[in-house]
């Protein structure tokens, strides 16, 4: 009877812990794509690339809807705007000593514009304040890539298209301004969203085209913050 409760005991205290995860140094965020299964999306190929080059690093999927059509796309980013907050409060409560990459790609590009700047509410979209200095200072990288509210002349801004705005341009980023040294986002000529093109394709190929630069900027700002 005493062994069995002991390793009944045992069970219970492997499962609890192993649920939550030892703090890194380094914890990414990845926010999918539109109409994607749950998971990292395209962006999981970046995050796996940046743990296997960081030793003390992990990535978690952001959960949220990731819809893609009209009707539902601002209540999904909405959702992925809170959830964004949540998950990066969450981590730093538990790992205060935690920085937080940011991935995103299409709709998950989206909900990172508005984590740092707030949501577009000129375009529509629910209020979703900045998020505060205090978790902001943790942000030490956030890559973007086919972002619907690319916003063409950003200093950030990377990609072949240099002129056309994405379907719902972010043109105020005065609150954001800070960030842009930690922030790129990549958008090609002919990109639907990102540079309301024509070009469907163009779409889905930015981690193909980008991945290796995209790695040593999220690489260069590790290393620079000394955090890795
Ligand atoms: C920043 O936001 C987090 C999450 O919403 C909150 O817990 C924290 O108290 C805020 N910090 C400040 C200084 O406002
Ligand atoms: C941009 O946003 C900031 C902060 O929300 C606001 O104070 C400012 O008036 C806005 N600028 C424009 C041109 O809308
Ligand atoms: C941005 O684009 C240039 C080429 O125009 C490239 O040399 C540079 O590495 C890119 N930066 C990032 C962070 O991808
Ligand atoms: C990291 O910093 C060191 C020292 O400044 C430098 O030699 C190295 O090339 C850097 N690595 C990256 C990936 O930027």
């Amino acid at each position: 009877m005493y062994l069995l409760m002991l390793i009944l005991l045992t069970v219970l205290a492997i499962t609890t812990t192993s649920d939550i995860a030892p703090c890194v140094k380094i914890h990414i965020i990845s926010a999918r794509q539109s109409n994607s299964w749950p998971g990292e999306g395209r962006m999981g190929e970046l995050s796996a690339a940046i743990i296997q080059k960081v030793p003390n690093a992990d990535s978690e999927a952001l959960d949220y809807p990731a819809y893609g059509d009209l009707w539902r796309y601002r209540g999904s980013v909405l959702a992925g705007d809170t959830a964004m907050v949540h998950a990066i409060s969450a981590y730093i409560f538990r790992c205060p000593d935690s920085k937080i990459v940011l991935l995103g790609y299409s709709q998950g590009a989206h909900i990172i514009g508005d984590t740092l700047c707030g949501s577009i509410v000129e375009l529509g979209f629910a209020q979703s304040a900045p998020i505060n200095d205090t978790l902001g200072s943790k942000i030490i990288a956030a890559v973007s890539m086919g972002d619907p509210s690319f916003f063409a002349g950003l200093s950030y801004n990377n990609g072949t298209n240099k002129v056309n705005s994405g379907w719902f341009a972010r043109r105020n980023n005065t609150v954001c301004a800070k960030y842009d040294a930690a922030r790129v986002s990549y958008c090609d000529v002919g990109d639907k969203f990102c540079a309301s093109g024509y070009r469907f394709w163009v779409h889905r190929k930015y981690m193909w085209r980008y991945k290796d630069v995209a790695l040593q900027f999220v690489l260069a700002r590790i290393n620079g913050s000394k955090a890795g």
